[in-house]
C-alpha cells in the first residue's frame, strides 16, 4: 500500500516561501517587482485555464503578472517581435510562451528570440546547455517540481535506477538531465523510454523510482511497476465527465487504483505535480528578478 504524496502541500508551501522572500525584499528594495509576462496563442481551453492560473498564482505572491492573449492567426514574424519586446522591458523578468503553438508557427524559433536571462520555462537552448554542463540556471518548472517533491518527501534518488517514460522537450528530457546532476536530490541512475522503447515493461519494472509523462491515460499498469517503487505521475489527461460542472476532469499517466498497490509511494493526480509547476515557475521569476537586481 502507497503513501500518496501530497504535491498541493508542498507546492503551496513553496508558493508560500516565495511570497515571504518577496515581501521581505520589498521592505528594503522599493524597486524589487518582479514581472511575469504569459503570452498565448490562440483560443485552446485547457492552455488558457494554465494561463490564468500562472497570473492568479503570480499576482497572489506579490508579483506583476501580465498576460497577452493573440489571435491564432499572428505571423512567425509577429509573434518573435512581440517575445522581443518582452525581452527587452525592464519590468519584466520572465517570459513564459505558453505551449503548444498553432502548427504554422516554428516553436523552436520562438524559444530562440526569448532573452534566456527571462527564460523561466527554461526551454531557450542557453539554458537547455547550462543543465547538460552540470550548471543549471533556470530549470524547467515540472522536472524541477518533480525533483522537489521528491526531496521533500524524503525519497532519496542518489544511486537509485530512475526510469522516466516520454522524452518531451518540456518533461522528459530535462527531467532526465536533473536527476542524472552530480547533486543533492539527484546522482540517480537514469532510463528514458519513449514510444520507439521494444519491451518497455521490462525496463520500467527494474525502476526504483518510475515517472510517467506521456499524455495517455493507463499507461502504466499495475504489471509495469516493480514492487516497492515510487511513482510520480506526470500526466494531466482531460477526459471528459458529464458530472462535473466543467464537462471534464483530469487524470494521470497512470493506473492509479490499481499502482497504489504495488508503489510504495505514489503521486495523485490532479493535486501531485500539477501544483508544483506553478510553484516552480515563481521561483525561477524570483530567482530572476533577484538576480537582475545583484540580490
Ligand atoms: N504547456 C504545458 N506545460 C507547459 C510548460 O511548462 N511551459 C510552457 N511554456 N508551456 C506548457
Amino acid at each position: 500500500m502507497s503513501i500518496v504524496l501530497n504535491g498541493k502541500a508542498i507546492a503551496d508551501e513553496l508558493t508560500e516561501s516565495v511570497a515571504l522572500e518577496i515581501n521581505v525584499i520589498k521592505k528594503t528594495n522599493v524597486r524589487f517587482s518582479p514581472g511575469l509576462a504569459a503570452v498565448l496563442v490562440g483560443g485552446d481551453a485547457a492552455s488558457k485555464v494554465y494561463v490564468r492560473n500562472k497570473k492568479r498564482s503570480a499576482i497572489s505572491v506579490g508579483m506583476e503578472a501580465l498576460d497577452y492573449y493573440l489571435p491564432e492567426s499572428i505571423t512567425q514574424n509577429e509573434l518573435e517581435d512581440y517575445v522581443v519586446k518582452l525581452s527587452e522591458d525592464a519590468s519584466v523578468d520572465g517570459i513564459l510562451v505558453q505551449l503548444p503553438l498553432p502548427g504554422h508557427i516554428d516553436q523552436e524559433k520562438v524559444i530562440d528570440s526569448i532573452n534566456p536571462a527571462k527564460d523561466v520555462d527554461g526551454l531557450h537552448p542557453y539554458n537547455v546547455g547550462l543543465l547538460v554542463k552540470g550548471q543549471p540556471r533556470f530549470v524547467p518548472a515540472t522536472p524541477a517540481g518533480v525533483q522537489h517533491i521528491l526531496v521533500k518527501s524524503g525519497i532519496e534518488v542518489s544511486g537509485k535506477h530512475v526510469v522516466i517514460c516520454g522524452r518531451s522537450e518540456i518533461v522528459g528530457k530535462p527531467l532526465g538531465l536533473l536527476l542524472m546532476q552530480r547533486n543533492k536530490g539527484a546522482n540517480a541512475t537514469v532510463t528514458i523510454c519513449h514510444s520507439k522503447t521494444k519491451n518497455i515493461q521490462d525496463i520500467t519494472s527494474q525502476a526504483d523510482i518510475l515517472i510517467a509523462a506521456v499524455g495517455q491515460q493507463n499507461f502504466i499498469k499495475a504489471g509495469m511497476v516493480k514492487q516497492g517503487a515510487v511513482v510520480i505521475d506526470v500526466g494531466t489527461n482531460r477526459i471528459n465527465d458529464s458530472s462535473r460542472k466543467s464537462g471534464y476532469r483530469l487524470v494521470g499517466d497512470v493506473d492509479f487504483e490499481n499502482v497504489k498497490n504495488v508503489s510504495s509511494a505514489i503521486t495523485p493526480v490532479p493535486g501531485g505535480v500539477g501544483p508544483m509547476t506553478i510553484a516552480m515557475l515563481l521561483k525561477n521569476t524570483l530567482e530572476s528578478a533577484k538576480r537582475k537586481l545583484n540580490l
